[in-house]
């Protein structure tokens, strides 16, 4: 019978490779920790309504990629397709929005029935940053310098850039749609199906199209800019001007719009040109409708999220990832002879009291002193520690070796008690 294997644009994390993602996630806790936020965590699945009220009828998410199924009491549910409604929704449902500043993260899964490809899968996951009841452009820039603090944090930081736009409130992305909808329809047969669909849905979707004629057909279209409120002008000139003071670099793309409807404002990305095709790391900026659309009070809201896949791969192909967070075990006890498994049960617990942050193995399942040493070496340990009886004795060992992993194969011997502090030693470690 055939194995049975994951689904498509699913992957597996195995052990070498979540070591990168133990090694990110350290980071990103670290970082987020620094500047007061608190983990937020909430379902994986939701009614279906919430994505579509937050994220929007007429977007890819909701039209094409969401995993919607309806459960066995007849509701309809949905893998959450990313982070922000379910944070909103818990948010407010446990009234941590009512009059309050919020400062939230999270991380995890996300799905998304995309065309899987190098950095684009269906299960991926992120980490999230969302502040509420924070009007910026200050917030925004505190949010900003998370991700900028995250790049440095990790060497990225000259890889990444941040690719800034205005689409101002929903109100003038309305009017604008409305003159874009008029402009499109004067061209409506240079257009493709898609296009000519889009024209009166979403017409600001129809500005992305890959199609070379529908581009063609685009010049001369209004732009968002002419449309956007003073208000929202002098936030944003304000949050430049904050982040020329905070020494974050960015570019103005006067073509970024997102793939979510909740934006206002400000909206970003940090882009890099190492991954290929998939470039985008990070997505975000303000939402502050979104709270009061799905039913809350009126909130002001910020906030962005990383895809964790794509940072990893460009951890793993720019070699940024110290050694040492690569290799998780340190020591090797072996266990050689008749009647040495309660000594080296015991030897290498102590060693782990006395070196609580090095990785410990106490060889289990028996075996000739060439076939543990192997094991030894192949863990990538830096010590093995021998113990090692030849032929039959009622008492019990009084010395072990401590033995070099490397070309070298000298060893050198020391009564048991003594081994936790000389492995300290040796790796030059303090011992507790
Ligand atoms: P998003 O731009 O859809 O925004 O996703 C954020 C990031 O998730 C992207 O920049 C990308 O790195 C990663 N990502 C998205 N789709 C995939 C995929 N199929 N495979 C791998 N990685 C992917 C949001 O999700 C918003 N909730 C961000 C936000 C938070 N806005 C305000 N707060």
């Amino acid at each position: 019978m055939a194995k049975l294997q994951a689904i498509r644009g699913m992957n597996d994390i195995l052990p070498e490779n979540s070591l990168s993602w133990q090694y990110l996630e350290a980071a990103f806790q670290r970082v987020v920790r620094r500047f007061g936020y608190q983990e937020i965590r909430f379902p994986i699945l939701e009614q279906t309504q919430l994505f579509k009220r937050s994220i929007g009828e007429v977007t890819d998410i909701v039209e094409k990629e969401m995993y919607s199924f309806d459960d066995r009491n007849g509701d309809n549910l949905s893998l959450r397709p990313e982070g922000t409604a379910g944070c909103v929704r818990a948010a407010d449902q446990h009234g941590l929005l009512y009059n309050q500043q919020q400062r939230l993260w999270y991380q995890g899964p996300m799905f998304r029935h995309e065309r899987p490809q190098k950095g684009r899968y269906r299960q991926f996951h992120q980490f999230g940053v969302e502040a509420f009841g924070m009007p910026g452009p200050d917030i925004d820039v505190e949010v900003l310098q998370v991700a900028a603090t995250l790049w440095a944090e990790l060497g990225l930081a000259e890889y990444l850039q941040l690719e800034l736009n205005n689409i101002g409130s929903a109100e003038d992305r309305k009017i604008y749609g409305a003159a874009l909808t008029e402009f499109l329809q004067s061209r409506e047969d240079q257009l493709d199906d898609d296009a000519r669909n889009r024209m009166h849905t979403n017409p600001m979707r129809v500005l992305d199209s890959k199609n070379p004629d529908v581009q063609a057909a685009l010049a001369g279209a209004p732009e968002l800019d002419e449309f956007v409120n003073e208000e929202s002008k002098e936030h944003y000139a304000e949050l430049q001007a904050l982040l020329s003071a905070s020494g974050i670099s960015f570019i103005e793309n006067p073509r970024l719009v997102r793939g979510l409807d909740y934006y206002n404002n400000c909206v970003y990305e940090w882009t890099t040109d190492t991954l290929g095709a998939q470039g985008a790391v990070c997505g975000g900026g303000r939402y502050d409708g979104l709270v009061a659309q799905l039913g809350g009070r009126q909130t002001l809201a910020c906030g962005f999220a990383i895809g964790i896949e794509r940072l990893v791969l460009m951890l793993d192909s720019l070699e940024k990832i110290p050694a040492a967070a690569l290799q998780p075990i340190d020591i090797y006890v072996t266990c050689i002879g008749d009647r040495v498994t309660k000594q080296t049960l015991a030897l290498a617990q102590a060693i782990r009291t006395t070196c609580p942050d090095l990785g410990v193995i106490s060889h289990c399942g028996g075996g000739k002193f060439n076939g543990q040493l192997k094991r030894a070496f192949n863990s990538g340990a830096k010590l093995a520690v021998i113990l090692e009886r030849d032929g039959d004795s009622a008492t019990d060992l009084q010395t072990a070796r401590i033995r070099v992993l490397d070309d070298s194969a000298a060893t050198e011997t020391h009564e048991i008690s003594a081994i936790p502090a000389k492995v300290a030693e040796i790796l030059e470690i303090s011992a507790s």
